[in-house]
């Protein structure tokens, strides 16, 4: 039986792919190998826990001695890399985290996968999931294409384009069967409320001021999580060894615009008077560094892999509104705790 490691599966995007391998691919081993940090919660994972192919480790992937050790004892055939630290404002207050969670971790599992598969690439694969951050900032037009240079501008995107050089590094240097994705901004069920879309939803519920940051211009590409995990599975499956993919949403919205847009969503859904939510908006200080825009095109995977998006946005925002709804017990209990106190330091002076 074919043995999949996904590493990162407890978290946002992580539970939706491990979630979409444990059910279709019922004939192969699936392992979620995770640290949990304040962003990883298994219990994003209670629906599939107790399938026969689904096992839970934990582990930090900047132990490299313990890298070496599962690879050793699991033999893992196929690695889907997704453990990182992942919120660009944690990487401006803290980026040694970033620099080691993302490239020392990146290296220790690729140096694990060497060890272990030797020569013998038959049947391997290192995918190694990245974002469009490390392409840098377009102005008011132009997409990022595979071909565009990186240029990143964050303790986060610089620690991501240095993962995605490493894990190049490897292929070219000793052979190692790699792919890369360079996905844009996600959103859906079960993302951490410190993330835009979520951390406006959960303040509208408790009557927050919604932190715009600057005059709210900047534009992102959003794609709905499980389109994401749709996109991995398929690179996964046919994605050509060596390969960069770009994964996008073809969806350009400014901050304030979602902002907006969530606010009228929820006074209708909360049975608020049009209007309430939006008297919570409180432009603050910007972010240093902060990308204009993003903006991806998916030209080749679609092209080349049949990939598209299956959910319009305003259908993913309202499915994504009804879940932090429903579940609300699981925003208070990843917002509580650890959460108030990085919010408290994180918004206090802005
Ligand atoms: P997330 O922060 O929600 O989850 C990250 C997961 O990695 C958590 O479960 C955490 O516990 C785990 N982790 C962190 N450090 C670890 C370590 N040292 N050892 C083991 N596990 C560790 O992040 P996400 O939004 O789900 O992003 C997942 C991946 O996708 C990241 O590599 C990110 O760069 C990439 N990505 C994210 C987006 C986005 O919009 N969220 C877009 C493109 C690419
Ligand atoms: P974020 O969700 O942190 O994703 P990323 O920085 O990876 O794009 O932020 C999305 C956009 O929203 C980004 O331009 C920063 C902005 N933003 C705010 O205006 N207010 C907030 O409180 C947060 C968290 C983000």
């Amino acid at each position: 039986m074919k043995k999949i490691l996904i590493t990162g599966g407890a978290g946002f995007i992580g539970s939706h792919l491990v979630r979409l391998f444990v059910n279709k691919y019922t004939d192969c081993q699936i392992y979620n190998l995770d640290k949990l940090t304040y962003a990883g919660n298994l219990a994003n994972l209670t629906d599939v826990e107790k399938a026969p192919n689904y096992h839970f480790i934990k582990a930090d992937i900047v132990d490299g001695e313990k890298m070496i050790s599962l690879f050793e004892s699991y033999d893992f055939d196929q690695v889907i890399h997704l453990a990182a630290e992942s919120h660009v404002d944690r990487s401006i207050s803290n980026p040694m985290e970033f620099i080691m969670a993302n490239i020392v971790g990146t290296v220790n599992l690729l140096n694990a996968a060497r060890h272990q598969w030797k020569n013998d690439f038959t049947g391997k694969l290192f995918y190694h999931v990245s974002t469009d951050e490390v392409y840098g900032s377009l102005g008011d037009t132009g997409y990022f294409t595979e071909e565009t240079p990186y240029d990143p501008h964050s303790p986060y995107s610089a620690s991501k384009a240095s993962s995605d050089h490493l894990v190049r590094a490897y292929h070219d240097t000793y052979k190692l069967p790699i792919v890369i994705s360079n996905c844009s901004n996600n959103y859906g069920p079960n993302q951490f409320p410190e993330k835009l879309i979520p951390l406006i939803i959960n303040n509208i519920r408790n009557n927050k001021p919604l932190p715009v940051y600057g005059e709210g211009l900047n534009v992102r590409d959003w794609l709905y999580v499980v389109d994401h995990a749709r996109a991995i599975d398929v690179i996964f499956q046919q994605g050509k060894i060596g390969e960069t993919y770009n994964i996008g949403g073809h969806n350009e919205w400014k901050n304030i615009d979602i902002v907006k847009l969530v606010c009228q969503i929820m006074d209708e859904k909360l049975g608020r008077e049009n209007g309430t939510s939006e008297k919570l908006i409180t432009y603050v200080k910007d972010r240093a560094g902060h990308d204009l825009r993003y903006a991806i095109d998916a030209t080749k995977l679609q092209r080349e892999l049949n990939w598209e998006p299956s959910l319009q946005f305003e259908e993913g925002i309202r499915k994504t509104i009804d879940w932090y709804l429903e579940n609300q017990q699981w925003l208070d209990e990843v917002s509580s705790g650890h959460y108030l106190k990085y919010y408290e330091d994180q918004y206090q002076n802005r």
